[in-house]
């Protein structure tokens, strides 16, 4: 029989313990909800209260419901509250010592047979428990931000935890309509042993001005589809909260430097600058707690006034290649009203493209999101040659031919030659560095990178590649031109894997090497991104559908550049795809595909 629990106790009303107290008192449970002053008190009652007032007017929650959730909660100050509970679950700031004189106190006021848990995201649950005197019923219990939102629940036993307690907390999970897995006790857990190294990584790139604020979240919500960009996501998580988990992380979890929170988010904890808790972090919102963000001095410029600015007007344009990103780039510039010229190495190679974009096309016309009329008007904008001279005219010419770097480097040597000055030679490239394209010419400061992802004419992203020849006026066309097709175009420097595959490639390789310890399953490290942060795909999922030899291509290069000896590709990894386990594409890689 599992244990019944009719009283929990939730300790510590931030950013995650309200959420907490709400999961519980929204599933029928009685709650006491303590804080360590009135002052906190009373925050955390209007974290509450806000939440499930927003619920009712969103409609999820009728007024009924909500004042019934109001009144299974009880505020109290001190944990002297907690006697009569069945299970308390700790949220007080990330602190090994705060963590285990709560503890000590908990086991001393708690009933002996309560469990006693902690929301820990990365100390250890082992350390915290032998504060107390009954550490067999310690349970490190890990809800996602914003609790009453994310499904996943880690649960974390220790060595001591004992396997009714483990049961019993599985079956509560269950009650409170949450998806668990449960897990030993290692730093970071599933879930933010995989993200935090990322998350870390993005600022390091703000801090670095390699992008902007803005370029960075649109890259990872836009490329990757993730609910938030990684800069949004920390100011949700509460910076301090995030430099704590980082610093327990780098210590506990090896030494990685990859943890070794970025000197940025430091300088911010210490100038109050905390997230939206505070009403500012990398983002200012309109009053600390809210969710919306408002603009400050770092808010670009409204799009149009950027564009203003020197852009260079593009009518014709040369698309180079004959592949899958050459074909949906020529669709995405003729639906946009260009006039393109597709220059392939045949006419038998130009007849294939032709036929894959008018068959693009006509499903366009199919699902009714293109006339018929839309359609015509848009093959009838595209010319299609074999000789590269016809390019003598158009104002930009978009490069995506084979990925290496000698056939890119003749190509745009012959480019130089044909093409009128003022041209803008971009290449598609996603992991050469786009400077030696430029110096191939005597113009690199018309040289761009224009990384467009596939498919081209659905993905909403291109990332724009201004190498330390760009001119803003190339930088500008780029940015004008990747608006007219309706793309969001962020801007980035010239290093290995731009934006997206330098953040993305790391935590895939990071999940590789999580399973070959064997710390969890990929069954379960897919749950717990999916669940806990709201992937559309969990690690394994998207390494077979990317390709594990494409995927470990890209982390070698990001490897070989930046020397950093956490991106060394997972030997795993190595070895399916020595095996030829490539993914989707072979009917195997990390998961089998021809069984259904
Ligand atoms: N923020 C997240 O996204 C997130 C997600 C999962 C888990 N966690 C974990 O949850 C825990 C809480 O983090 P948070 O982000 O909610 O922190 P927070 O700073 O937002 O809230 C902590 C709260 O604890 C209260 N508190 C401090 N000392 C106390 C005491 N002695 N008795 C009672 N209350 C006390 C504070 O007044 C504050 O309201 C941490 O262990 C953190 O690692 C955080």
């Amino acid at each position: 029989m599992a244990r019944e629990f009719t009283r929990v106790g939730v300790v510590g009303l931030g950013t995650m313990g309200a959420g907490i107290v709400e999961v519980f008192a929204r599933n029928g449970i009685d709650v006491t909800a303590v804080e360590i002053s009135d002052g906190a008190l009373e925050r955390g009652r209007a974290t509450l209260t806000g939440s499930t007032d927003r619920a009712v007017a969103k409609g999820k929650l009728a007024e009924a419901e909500r004042d019934a959730l109001l009144a299974r909660v009880d505020f109290r100050v001190g944990l002297d509250a907690l006697h009569d509970v069945d299970l308390v679950i700790e949220a007080v700031p990330e602190h090994l010592d705060l963590k285990q004189r709560i503890f000590a106190e908990l086991d001393r006021v708690c009933k002996p047979e309560a469990i006693l848990a902690t929301n820990t995201s990365s100390l250890s649950v082992t350390e915290i428990s032998v504060a107390t005197t009954r550490p067999n019923q310690v349970i490190g219990i890990h809800f996602f931000n914003p609790a009453p939102v994310m499904k996943l629940v880690e649960v974390v036993r220790t060595v001591v935890t004992s396997a009714d307690v483990v049961a019993d907390v599985e079956a509560l999970c269950e009650r409170l309509g949450k998806v668990d897995v449960t897990i030993s006790d290692r730093a970071g857990f599933i879930a933010n042993a995989l993200l935090f190294g990322y998350l870390n990584h993005a600022v390091g790139m703000f801090e670095a001005r390699y992008a902007t604020r803005e370029d960075i979240d649109a890259a990872m919500k836009l490329g990757c589809g993730l609910p938030m960009g990684p800069l949004a996501l920390m100011d949700l998580i509460g910076l301090d909260t995030a430099y704590e988990i980082l610093d327990t992380m780098y210590r506990r979890g090896g030494r990685d430097r990859r943890h070794a929170p970025a000197p940025l988010l430091k300088q911010m904890v210490t100038a109050g600058l905390l997230g939206r808790k505070s009403g500012r972090g990398f983002y200012t919102y309109e009053r600390p707690g809210s969710p919306k963000v408002v603009p400050d001095e770092h808010t670009p410029l409204a799009a149009e006034a950027a564009l203003a600015d020197g852009a260079r007007a593009i009518a014709k344009v040369g698309v180079v290649g004959s592949g899958t990103m050459a074909t949906g780039i020529i669709e995405v510039f003729a639906k946009a009203g260009y006039e393109v010229i597709s220059v392939t190495r045949g006419a038998e190679k130009s007849a294939k493209v032709c036929e894959a974009v008018k068959t693009s096309l006509n499903k366009g016309v199919v699902r009714g999101k293109l006339s018929e009329t839309d359609r015509d008007d848009a093959l009838g904008r595209i010319t299609w040659s074999a000789t590269l001279e016809h390019l003598a005219d158009v104002d930009l010419v978009v490069e995506a031919v084979i990925e290496e770097l000698s056939v890119k480097k003749a190509l745009f040597a012959s480019l130089d030659e044909i093409c009128k000055p003022g041209v803008v030679l971009a290449t598609t490239t996603s992991s050469l560095p786009v400077i030696d394209v430029a110096m191939a010419t005597q113009r690199p400061a018309d040289v761009v990178g224009l990384h467009f992802f596939n498919p081209a004419p659905i993905m909403p992203l291109v990332e724009i590649v201004q190498t330390i020849r760009t001119s803003a006026e190339t930088s500008a066309t780029a940015r004008a031109v990747c608006a007219k097709l309706g793309k969001t175009g962020v801007v980035c420097g010239d290093r290995s894997g731009f934006i997206v595959n330098a953040l993305l490639f790391p935590y895939l390789n990071d999940a590789v090497k999580m399973l070959e310890a064997s710390y969890s399953t990929a069954d379960d490290i897919d749950y717990a991104m999916k669940l806990g942060c709201g992937y559309p795909m969990g690690p394994f999922e998207l390494l077979d559908v990317v390709g594990l030899d494409v995927s470990l291509a890209i982390q070698r290069e990001l490897y070989l550049e930046l020397r950093e000896p956490g991106f060394a590709p997972a030997p795993l990894l190595e070895h399916l795809v020595t095996a030829g386990y490539l993914g989707r594409k072979t009917g195997r890689g990390f998961r089998d595909h021809t069984r259904r």
